[in-house]
């Protein structure tokens, strides 16, 4: 039998600086995937969380002059403020230092040992601190990171290794059998040529440095990073602790990451899962990264966007709207100040801000604030029905994969077809005529079309859509399903609506 609930993770992100856009990226389209199942009707879990241990965050910590785990309490409160003002729902956030995780850690790290899947050896090569990663020699760029360019350190030590070797072949036939194992395509194509070239065991504990997981049966060494931070989706699902939860919520459905770090999540985590004798994750998602000005985000060089000044500027919902819209989800992107203001401009003020500021007024002039019953209905009301009742379901795949622009440029076909059934159906000259039945229908219907619209965005802009619901004057926004956008006349009649604020004034440029 399948397991009954959704599940839904982001990277745990270092906590040595404060979260940037591209973080916001990330778990902004966690929530959105965790609120569309939620609105579909299933039980989420939605993880996020800081990875706190690692030789890059003790460093930052002895920069500071604080001890570690006091840097990590002070550096965590940014990022859980910053998914507050956008409106992050995660179920739990999960930080490695927590007891519950270490416990998970050393209770794997041992299985494997015991097993000869985790073996001792010598570690001697290049590695980047700031990606936590090993390098062989053949891959660094004019001697750099060739992930982040910066100079790698000489590391020669004793060291544990895990052996992903042994499972990498089985790897490799779960991918081709499973292709959605790695999304997009594209990315696939890249992990299996990687595998197919051949890949070695990793190194999975360090001696030099002491800001880590212990390993339960060495004391000189402490479990690397990355072997400790991606066990935190099974520790965060109750893996050992809470079986009913594991088994409600285990294997996930979506680990979605940047592309910088699909390595470690389709190649390695699958592996250790393998030898630790648990289900693989339905799909690793790897998303894009934004540039800016065509240059990777640093703040070494300056070039950082602080989603927190985007959000007082432009509201949470915008800029969640703006992040997954303009760019498939999947490919790079170039964030500019001017795309989102357009952005604003074109969907949010005019197209969705038009649709309820042209009707609500109306409703107020023309049928005394109140939304009226519908009579007989024309082929305008049927069309405008037909693509708002479908709407659910032409999304429905496509949150499925996470195509989240897709699914919102659908959305928008019935706002516009909504405003322009306004210009078709012209109350204003009905109104005139004291044509009031078919008034009465005209209003109604665009009542359905709004609350309709208001279910549909409601994952990608919460904020936005209670309002919408409150100008209709409706309540139990909370309690609407998907379902409940699968259908037409729901809007209770003799209903008052409530004119507001504009959603998003223009802004000038
Ligand atoms: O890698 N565009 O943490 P991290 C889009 N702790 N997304 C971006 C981005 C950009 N320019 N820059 C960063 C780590 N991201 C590990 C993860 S998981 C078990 C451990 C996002 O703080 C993107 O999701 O460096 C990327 O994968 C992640 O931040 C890296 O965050």
């Amino acid at each position: 039998m399948g397991k009954k609930g959704f599940y839904v993770t982001t990277p745990i992100y270092y906590v040595n600086d404060v979260p940037h856009i591209g973080h916001a990226y990330t778990t902004i389209a966690a929530d959105v995937a965790a609120r569309f199942n939620r609105l579909a009707g299933r039980e989420v879990l939605f993880l996020t969380g800081s990875d706190e241990h690692g030789q890059k965050v003790e460093r930052a910590a002895q920069q500071r002059r604080l001890s570690p785990q006091e840097h990590c309490d002070r550096m965590v409160v940014p990022f859980k403020e910053l998914w507050k003002c956008l409106e992050i729902t995660d179920d739990d956030f999960i930080r490695t230092t927590e007891e519950r995780h270490v416990k998970v850690v050393q209770s794997i790290f041992q299985k494997l040992y015991d097993q000869g899947d985790i073996y001792k050896s010598h570690y001697e090569g290049w590695y980047c601190v700031y990606e936590e990663t090993f390098w062989p020699e053949s891959q660094l760029m004019d001697g750099c990171c060739p992930e982040c360019g910066r100079e790698v350190e000489w590391v020669k030590e004793e060291s544990y290794y895990f052996k992903v070797s042994k499972y990498a072949p089985t790897l490799l036939e779960h991918i081709k059998k499973h292709p959605e194992f790695v999304l997009p395509d594209f990315r696939r194509n890249e992990v299996v040529s990687f595998l197919e070239s051949g890949v070695t065991d990793v190194s999975v504990s360090r001696t030099t440095f002491k800001w880590g997981i212990p390993v339960p049966f060495d004391e000189k060494h402490v479990v690397y990073v990355w072997f400790d931070a991606l066990i935190n989706y099974v520790t965060g699902a109750g893996y050992l602790e809470e079986p009913a939860k594991f088994a409600t919520f285990w294997p996930a459905d979506f680990h979605i990451v940047g592309k910088d770090i699909l390595r470690f999540h389709a190649i390695i985590w699958p592996t250790m899962l393998m030898a630790a004798g648990i289900d693989l994750p339905t799909t690793v998602f790897a998303h894009g990264f934004w540039t800016i000005g065509g240059a990777k985000m640093s703040k070494s060089t300056g070039v950082i966007v602080d989603p927190n000044l985007l959000v007082e500027e432009f509201g949470p919902d915008a800029l969640r709207y703006f992040l997954l819209r303009e760019v498939t989800f999947g490919l790079d992107g170039e964030f500019t100040h001017e795309g989102l203001v357009r952005r604003v401009n074109d969907d949010l003020a005019n197209d969705l801000g038009n649709l309820i500021h042209r009707t609500v007024p109306m409703m107020e002039k023309y049928v005394g604030g109140v939304i009226p019953p519908a009579g007989e209905s024309t082929s305008l009301e049927e069309e405008l029905k037909g693509l708002a009742t479908g709407c659910a379901d032409v999304v429905v795949p496509l949150f499925a994969r996470l195509n989240f622009r897709e699914a919102l440029i659908e959305t928008w076909k019935v706002i516009g077809r909504a405003n322009k059934y306004i210009d078709e159906a012209a109350p204003w000259a009905l109104f005139r005529n004291g044509d009031v039945d078919r008034l009465a229908t005209v209003m109604n219907s665009l009542a359905e079309a709004i609350r309709i619209t208001a279910i549909l965005i409601s994952p990608v802009m919460p904020q936005t859509a209670a309002k919408m619901w409150a100008q209709l004057g409706l309540s139990g926004f909370e309690k609407q399903r998907l379902d409940d956008a699968r259908v037409w006349g729901k809007v209770p009649v003799g209903t008052r609506v409530t004119r507001a604020e504009p959603l998003f004034p223009r802004i000038e440029v």
